[in-house]
């Protein structure tokens, strides 16, 4: 039975310990949003303020071809200004994209007994995390998503590992969107002055994970929001969101994009992937590629899905901006330091 969502306590048992996840609360049937979703003022998301990023997505299968210089160039300028690009012809096929957000859907929809095996204090696995929130036990105001995360260490460990549901879907995005990523960060790189070896990008995506984010939908969405403002630890991420809209970026510093400190929506492009520059990567390019907070709406008509693949260096990998980039620069922006040590601070 659905506790009283108006105590602290119940609720976060029914939704947090016992993984029913807020939509087991939302479908329990809810008529308003708990105290415990209620952002202050200031992190609510007002949706008629918001401009939509107009700029047409990325063509990346003009990469190596008569116009490699041009798109290369497309790609630099949305690192160093907003930090968030959209790319087509990708190299992930577009019915596996389909696959995904349709499989991300039947996960969900399984009994909460399902997915909470994968809790975290109990998941059989240390790969594999279901969840919601970000970090319920700290957050002041909890985010209105579940969400399911699974770490790639290899192929064996992840057919083993992952859930069966979602594993071989999974699997295969991930596969495709990693040679993407190889070539955006070799044009990156290249930008920075740097001749990248296969061996160094290796390092700089060692890590990688997939989740899988659920938003159900929401009797209140101007008080909630689904991410709160948060930046990507990682090197790069790819998104794919489904259709129903709701990311926001935020920008970092006056450009074509727009104002500094405005937020713009990153609109859903069909058979399209989002790509946006993580916290490594900005300390790597000494800055010059930005890290930009981003958060998502809710809505209360439909719930979204979108799957993210992070990619980031291993935890004990020293990180400092690239030594072409400082000599080029005449300074650094940041330290060095080691990648555990910014992890601990980040969760
Ligand atoms: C994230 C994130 C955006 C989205 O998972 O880090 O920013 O659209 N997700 O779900
Ligand atoms: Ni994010």
């Amino acid at each position: 039975m659905a506790p009283s969502f108006d105590d602290g306590n119940s609720l976060f048992n029914f939704v947090v310990r016992d993984g029913n996840g807020v939509k087991g609360m939302v479908d329990s049937g809810l008529s308003t949003v708990p105290q415990a979703y209620m952002q202050p003022p200031i992190e609510r998301i007002d949706k008629d303020r918001a401009r939509k990023h107009g700029h047409p997505p990325i063509d990346l299968s003009k990469l190596g071809g008569p116009e490699h210089d041009e798109v290369a160039k497309q790609i630099v300028r949305a690192a160093e200004n907003l930090g968030f690009f959209q790319v087509v012809n990708h190299g992930v096929p577009v019915d596996l994209l389909e696959s995904l957000k349709d499989t991300a859907h039947d996960f969900f929809s399984l009994p909460a007994e399902k997915k909470a095996v994968y809790r975290d204090d109990v998941s059989p696995t240390p790969l594999v995390k279901y969840g919601t929130s970000f970090v319920p036990q700290k957050e002041k105001a909890l985010e209105w998503k579940d969400y399911i995360s699974m770490q790639y260490t290899n192929d064996a460990e992840a057919l083993q590992h992952w859930p069966e549901e979602i594993r071989d879907v999974s699997l295969e995005y991930l596969r495709t969107s990693m040679s993407m990523v190889r070539k955006l960060l070799q044009v990156l790189l290249e930008n920075l002055g740097v001749k990248p070896e296969d061996s160094m990008i290796d390092v700089l995506v060692d890590k990688k994970m997939v989740n899988m984010n659920y938003y159900p939908t929401c009797p209140n969405p101007d008080l909630t929001v689904g991410v709160g403002r948060h930046s990507d630890m990682g090197t790069l991420t790819i998104l794919l969101q489904d259709g129903i809209g709701g990311l926001y970026v935020k920008i970092e510093d006056d450009s074509e994009f727009g104002k500094k400190g405005e937020w713009v929506e990153i609109p859903p492009v069909p058979s399209a992937l989002v790509i946006n520059v993580g916290d490594m990567l900005q300390v790597l390019s000494n800055g010059k590629y930005k890290s930009a907070e981003h958060r998502v709406r809710t809505t209360s008509t439909k719930s979204r899905v979108s799957i993210p693949i992070f990619t980031m260096p291993n935890a004990t990998a020293k990180i400092a901006p690239l030594p072409e980039v400082v000599e080029k620069d005449g300074n650094t922006l940041y330290k060095e330091f080691v990648l555990a040590d910014y992890m601990k601070n980040f969760f």
